[in-house]
């Protein structure tokens, strides 16, 4: 006879604060980027965790790590739950962590209550979503949806410097109780919690957020070329200024995308200047684009407009202009069906929720392509994230938690 699965809220939180110290900054963030030596520390925590409590772990030819608790029938495909534990350079405790680590969570609260269920129920750790230390973001899940290998980014290197198919290899090798299985095996559903990293659950006072959507992003490197002189002896009209034709570009995309339309986002994170000498006019300047609209077709458009600007600007300041893409995330709609099934597992708990469309991008989202899928928000302070002041209260996480528990439950037609 099996016990009513509950939430364990001591556990969950005492999770949370544990992996927060992985990677620990200062300031009370987390920086373990992904494939790195912290991130490797997490995922054997986590599979330590799960050994422990007599679950399965394999990881697969990306090194997305999975947790399995068996079901009755191991040739039905298992319901997914799960997120990703790499964090920006100065990112915060629950970008990734807290939906990985509650879907851990409702692993144990269904051990707990040895809960016998027809499917298995699988964790993930995807590798690499947040795209910092390797673009693109959502590396693993684009891989377990057969939309990229390892093999096509083996020779992608870091922001340090280091090969993806190195730190890979090590990552793998980092957890040989995790065997190396093919990627990308049938799942019936994927079901991902989250922080909702912008301001509007916490405005509404509406603790749960149901994800219908996520909008696009394009993410590109911008290389202005010129020639290398000497900073007090070049006149203006002997220069081929890389940095004058990056500032401007940046000038005028700032100020003409985002106030145009109030749904675009455009942003210009990681700029460097070779050889970047005080006074060397530079020969080149890098800088990366974000741009991002839940509208496709106006997404390309405004790709079209960040390429006219760059090649104004090259044209203007005598220099050459290479633009490559980094990501082409298509805008994404998830299962009507899973949105309804949180929602009335929302309001058997007594929590409001509300419909919302993701500005962030996610694993789901390439998830979405080969299973059904939908996420779970839940509200951060003043809608801050990829910063180390992130942060949830115990009672959004846990509330959080005990909705992902209710809609695996409602899922798994169990109760
Ligand atoms: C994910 O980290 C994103 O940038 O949307
Ligand atoms: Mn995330
Ligand atoms: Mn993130």
């Amino acid at each position: 006879m099996s016990m009513k699965a509950e939430v364990n809220a001591a556990r969950l939180l005492a999770s949370v604060a544990e992996f927060a110290a992985i990677g620990a900054t200062p300031a009370g963030g987390v920086n373990r980027p992904a494939l790195s030596i912290e991130d490797r520390a997490a995922r054997r925590r986590l599979a330590e965790r799960a050994l422990a409590r007599g679950f399965t772990v394999f990881q697969d030819g990306i090194a997305n790590l999975f947790i399995r608790r068996e079901g009755r029938n191991a040739a039905l495909p298992p319901l997914l739950i799960g997120s990703h534990l790499d964090s920006q350079p100065t990112g915060g405790r629950f970008d990734g962590a807290l939906g990985t680590l509650s879907a851990f969570e409702v692993l144990e609260a269904l051990a707990d209550a040895e809960i016998e269920t027809d499917r298995a129920v699988e964790v993930v750790a995807f590798t690499n979503e947040e795209g910092s230390r390797y673009s693109p973001g959502c590396m693993g899940s684009m891989a377990f949806a057969g939309a990229g290998t390892a093999g096509d980014w083996a020779a992608t290197p870091a922001t340090d410097g280091l090969l993806l198919a190195d730190e890979l290899a090590a990552t793998l090798a980092a957890l040989p109780e995790a065997t190396v299985g093919p990627t990308g095996h049938p799942i019936s559903a994927f079901v991902e919690l989250h922080i909702e990293q912008g301001p509007v659950l916490e405005q509404e006072d509406v603790p749960i957020g149901v994800v219908t959507a996520v909008q696009g992003t394009k993410w590109f490197e911008i290389v202005f070329s010129g020639t290398a002189a000497h900073a007090g002896t070049t006149p203006f009209e002997f220069r081929k200024d890389p940095m004058g034709a990056a500032a401007a570009a940046i000038a005028s995309l700032q100020s003409t995308v985002m106030p145009a339309d109030p749904a675009a986002r455009l942003t210009v994170g990681r700029i460097s200047a070779e050889p970047g000498s005080i006074n060397v006019i530079p020969s080149s300047v890098s800088f990366t684009v974000d741009i991002r609209h839940p509208d496709a077709a106006i997404l390309a458009e405004m790709e079209q407009q960040v390429r006219r600007q760059c090649d104004e600007e090259g044209r203007r300041w005598n220099c050459d202009v290479a633009i490559s893409q980094r990501v082409d995330m298509a805008p994404g709609r998830f299962s009507s069906s899973i949105a309804t099934t949180i929602e009335d597992a929302s309001r058997s708990l007594g929590l409001k929720s509300r419909r919302m469309v993701s500005g962030a991008f996610h694993d789901a989202l390439f998830v979405s392509r080969v299973a059904p899928a939908a996420m779970i928000f839940v509200p951060c302070r003043d809608g801050i994230s990829h910063n180390e002041a992130e942060f949830v209260t115990d009672a959004h996480m846990i509330s959080g938690a005990r909705v992902l528990l209710a809609v695996v439950e409602s899922m798994l037609q169990l109760g």
